[in-house]
């Protein structure tokens, strides 16, 4: 099963690949009139508002109460923004996702918290309203037990996916995709955990299984519009220590006789299916596995005005130059292992760089896992230099490979995409692949995916946060990315590519706040 399960997510990633002269398969054109709809609702659920919180708050540690809590989905999965042109207006949200298509949808498994939810229960998290729908009560007695194993107060914050919402436009490449949004998200919330002296941790153990019963995901709805259960996380006070196991078994079936209320809204009117992802997604979930501690402490706190004003630049200008330091900052931000996930890093940066003060043009390597760093040597073309730029700072493992003009080749992986050659520098997520999925299993293709968007997130609040801005970058083209590099067969692939530069506005929209009551105050 391990075995057939690899071969089945092998030969979903060779197929998504797009290749010149070749894209994945995809729809071909967009189909507006079937758009999928990008909030989920359960239709005859309660909806319990959150209060708003305004983004001037200071972002002081606060309980984990009602309050803290809207603060948690604010700073992380809550619209930021409404873009207008023409009259037609569009939100975009604290998380960013692929064409803005967000197929990430947020539980909320807690406690009774007062001004917010009289028992314990299971929410499904609306972000067009900032509001929690009540999906079910938990019994008194099943959360004891569930708090009693977890340190007090914590609560814990589901993920799942609706593949088509991304198939729509992607076609076949759009699991990858929607795994890249999976990882934004966990980091969103892990950065708003951190601004709120909390942590998150990734509930590693868990299986597909236990996450479809404890977030109620069994219930009618179309096979398209499936929603795919991704991750939970535990969220804890400071301080708290990792508690291991937190879901027995016998707790996770519990969940399966809860009351759950709501009807899944439909998405679109009519689909296009697309098998291959129905393949990759069954062959990737995941059995139940024992549950590991997390490393401590690894996390940067953002301030909360850079979480809110994160956007995708969609143009570069071609001539703003980043200093050093900032390069060399963003890259000390994302170097070392997550404190949300358990193992430890399996993806690093192929950089590069157009536009940073005093370092030269060209191909540089950034190693995030010291121990991959002979194979990785290896694995690439024989005439790298590997040498460590003058200026660097020591406990950054970044090496020059080679020096050039490198932003032809950057625009012609990146499907001859500008903002790949016009910015400060771009670069590809090199994935140990193959090792880890057969050591592991073909659940953890998903999880590579999640280590690239978390450093995705992580870069794009750097780059605002550096008075630049960035862009995730899905669209490339995987095998010409290996070729540059020298890298063959399936030791490393390229998994999500980004860049990061000066931005140009696109003067004709114009933005509104996310909450315009929240604006009125
Ligand atoms: C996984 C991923 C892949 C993306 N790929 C591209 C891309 O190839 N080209 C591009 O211009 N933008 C790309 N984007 C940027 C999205 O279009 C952008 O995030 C989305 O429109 C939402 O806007 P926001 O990031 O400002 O919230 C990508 C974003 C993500 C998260």
């Amino acid at each position: 099963m391990k075995n057939s399960g690899v071969q089945s997510v092998l030969a979903y990633h060779d197929r998504s690949k797009h290749r010149l002269g070749r894209y994945a398969p995809g729809p071909g054109f967009m189909d507006w009139d079937n758009q999928p709809d990008p909030f989920l609702r359960y239709k005859g659920a309660r909806t319990q508002p959150f209060l708003k919180v305004p983004i001037d708050e200071p972002a002081a540690s606060l309980p984990l109460d009602a309050h803290g809590l809207s603060r948690l989905f604010f700073d992380s999965l809550a619209l930021s923004a409404w873009k207008s042109y023409q009259g037609k207006a569009w939100p975009l949200r604290v998380n960013p996702s692929s064409g803005n298509l967000h197929p990430t949808e947020g539980y909320l498994i807690s406690g009774p918290v007062p001004g917010l939810l009289e028992q314990a229960s299971v929410c499904h998290y609306s972000p067009l309203e900032h509001a929690l729908e009540i999906r079910a009560e938990i019994p008194v007695e099943l959360w004891q037990k569930i708090s009693s194993s977890t340190p007090d107060g914590s609560v814990f914050i589901g993920l799942s996916s609706i593949h088509w919402r991304e198939a729509w436009k992607y076609g076949e490449r759009a699991f990858r995709y929607c795994q890249h949004d999976v990882g934004h998200a966990i980091e969103a919330i892990g950065t708003s955990a951190r601004a709120l002296g909390w942590r998150a941790k990734l509930m590693d153990g868990l299986s597909t299984a236990d996450l479809v019963a404890l977030l109620g995901l069994s219930g009618p709805r179309t096979d398209e519009e499936n929603e795919e259960p991704e991750c939970l996380l535990l969220i804890t006070p400071d301080g708290a220590a990792d508690p291991g196991e937190v879901l027995s078994p016998e707790t996770v079936t519990a969940f399966q006789k809860l009351a759950w209320s709501g009807i899944p809204s439909p998405l679109s009117a009519a689909h296009e299916s697309w098998p291959a992802i129905d393949e990759a997604a069954l062959a990737s979930r995941k059995e139940r596995t024992p549950e590991l501690t997390t490393e401590s402490g690894v996390g940067e706190s953002h301030p909360r005005k850079i979480i809110h004003q994160r956007r995708s630049a969609v143009d570069f200008d071609g001539t703003t130059a980043m200093s050093q330091d900032s390069f060399y900052r963003i890259l000390s931000k994302v170097q070392g292992p997550s404190e949300v996930i358990p193992w430890k890093p399996e993806v690093h940066l192929a950089i590069f760089v157009h536009r940073v003060t005093g370092l030269d043009p060209g191909l540089y390597f950034l190693i995030r896992n010291p121990a991959q760093a002979s194979e990785l040597r290896e694995s690439m073309k024989p005439g790298f230099h590997w040498k460590k730029p003058e200026g660097c700072p020591s406990d950054l493992e970044f090496f020059q490979l080679v020096a050039g003009d490198a932003r032809q080749a950057a625009k012609a992986i990146s499907c001859g995409q500008d903002i790949a050659a016009d910015g400060c520098f771009s670069l590809g997520m090199i994935a140990h692949f193959e090792a880890p999925l057969r050591e592991r299993g073909a659940w953890f293709y998903r999880r590579l995916f999640w280590e690239c968007g978390m450093i995705g997130q992580t870069m794009y609040l750097e780059a605002e946060s550096a008075g630049v801005r960035a862009t995730g970058i899905g669209c490339f083209f995987d095998d010409e990315m290996h070729e540059i590099l020298g890298l063959t067969g399936l030791r490393y692939q390229s998994l999500y590519h980004f860049t990061v530069g000066g931005p140009v506005e696109d003067a004709r929209l114009t933005t509104l706040p996310g909450y315009p009551d929240l604006a009125r105050g």
